[in-house]
């Protein structure tokens, strides 16, 4: 048993931690046309899993996705299985975080808290839970589920979440009556290496999802709904403090999309050709209409506006520039609150290298990290 303020580097001493997301589906979080998109493979997940772990990067994100969206690309229609993708990153990895993500309505939280152990050790302590609560229809038709109401998913993902960190840390047998769950003698052995257990963390952005991550998450995954200062400071303090009023303390991390060339003209040159000249459209218009009617992520009408920013990086927040201008982004998200980003490229091989060597020294210099021991 450990301490997991110790074995998992999402409690690091950076001022802003790091992680790579999405790279278990297919274009990973760029929902464009360019022949470099990412394409999905074992080795390729490989080589980006080991350059980010060797590097000292804290996390590594799936996304829970089952089915594509349609478009000339499909974007997201193959995807590695996020536990069984957690499973094997962590075998060959060293220190990094490794996130499964998973839809509490479509797994038992007795094989989910049970399947998060096994990775707890593999990993010797530096597994992490992103729950999502679901908002795809298509995807619970394939499981032939039906999906609740909007409030109730957070209800229903409260309990599942109550379940499985009672099986984590109970030592004798317990029954569990709840509304959605019934399981006579819970019982789950060994425990998880990770004391008190395994971070869980959350992207719920509406009111019931912010509850939700205040009172039950230890991260929020935020969609940051306005990109100036002010509003974004507004929405992390907002969250920070929903959780301290219910006596606890939440990280708030970020998705960021980056383009980093040397020049800042190349940089947005580049964003312009694989967003504007090459975005696929028809996918972004399927995601975003599913997305407008099953969350209430967005205030009514932003989703039109954040059309660029899904096709450029799923919604995440821009990085666009030279080196130096990317870590004063960062620096700007430290100062609005922000703890982690987990980021997408559209060339992740590459992107991440040029990151690793020309804007994490970056990092050090402008106190945003601590140089690798
Ligand atoms: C940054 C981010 C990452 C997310 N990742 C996933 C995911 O991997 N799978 C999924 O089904 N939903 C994912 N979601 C959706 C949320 O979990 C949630 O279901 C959605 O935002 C609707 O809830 P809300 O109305 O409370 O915002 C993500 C949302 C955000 C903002």
């Amino acid at each position: 048993m450990t301490d997991r303020t110790i074995s998992n580097p999402l409690y690091s001493d950076h001022k802003m931690k790091l992680g790579v997301m999405a790279f278990n589906c297919s274009h990973g979080s760029s929902i464009t046309t360019v022949d470099e998109a990412w394409q999905l493979s074992w080795p390729e997940t490989e080589i980006v899993a080991k350059m980010a772990d060797d590097a000292g990067l804290e996390a590594l994100l799936p996304v829970g996705r089952w089915r594509g969206y349609g478009g000339p690309t499909n974007f997201n229609n193959a995807t590695f299985e996020s536990f069984t993708w957690a499973a094997s990153l962590s075998a060959i990895t060293k220190q990094i975080g490794v996130f499964a993500t998973c839809h509490v309505p479509l797994i038992n939280p007795v094989m989910a808290a049970k399947m998060a152990t096994t990775i707890d050790h593999a990993s010797r302590g530096r597994f992490c839970l992103n729950v999502v609560c679901g908002w795809f229809k298509g995807e619970f038709d394939m499981f032939g589920v039906p999906m609740r109401s909007h409030d109730e998913r957070y209800v229903y993902g409260a309990e599942w979440v109550d379940l499985v960190r009672r099986l984590w840390s109970e030592e004798e047998a317990f029954d569990f009556d709840g509304d959605y769950f019934h399981s006579n003698a819970a019982w789950s052995q060994p425990k998880p290496i990770q004391e008190p257990f395994p971070p869980i963390m959350n992207a719920g952005g509406s009111e019931a999802g912010q509850e939700f991550a205040a009172t039950v998450a230890d991260m929020n995954f935020a969609l940051l709904k306005a990109h100036q200062f002010d509003e974004g400071k507004a929405q992390v303090d907002k969250l920070k403090n929903l959780a301290r009023a219910n006596g606890r303390e939440v990280q708030v991390w970020v998705h960021v999309y980056v383009v980093c060339r040397e020049t800042e003209k190349e940089a947005e040159d580049y964003l312009d050709y694989y967003v504007r000249q090459k975005g696929d459209y028809e996918a972004v218009d399927n995601l975003l209409d599913i997305f407008e009617v099953q969350t209430e992520t967005l205030p009514e009408g932003a989703l039109e506006q954040f059309r660029f920013h899904f096709i450029a990086g799923h919604g995440g927040y821009p990085l666009v520039g030279t080196p130096e201008q990317v870590v004063d982004g960062l620096q700007t998200l430290v100062d609005i609150g922000v703890d982690g980003c987990l980021i997408s490229w559209v060339n992740y091989k590459d992107e991440l290298r040029q990151w690793i060597d020309e804007v994490m020294p970056l990092m050090v210099d402008a106190g945003l990290r601590v140089p690798a021991s």
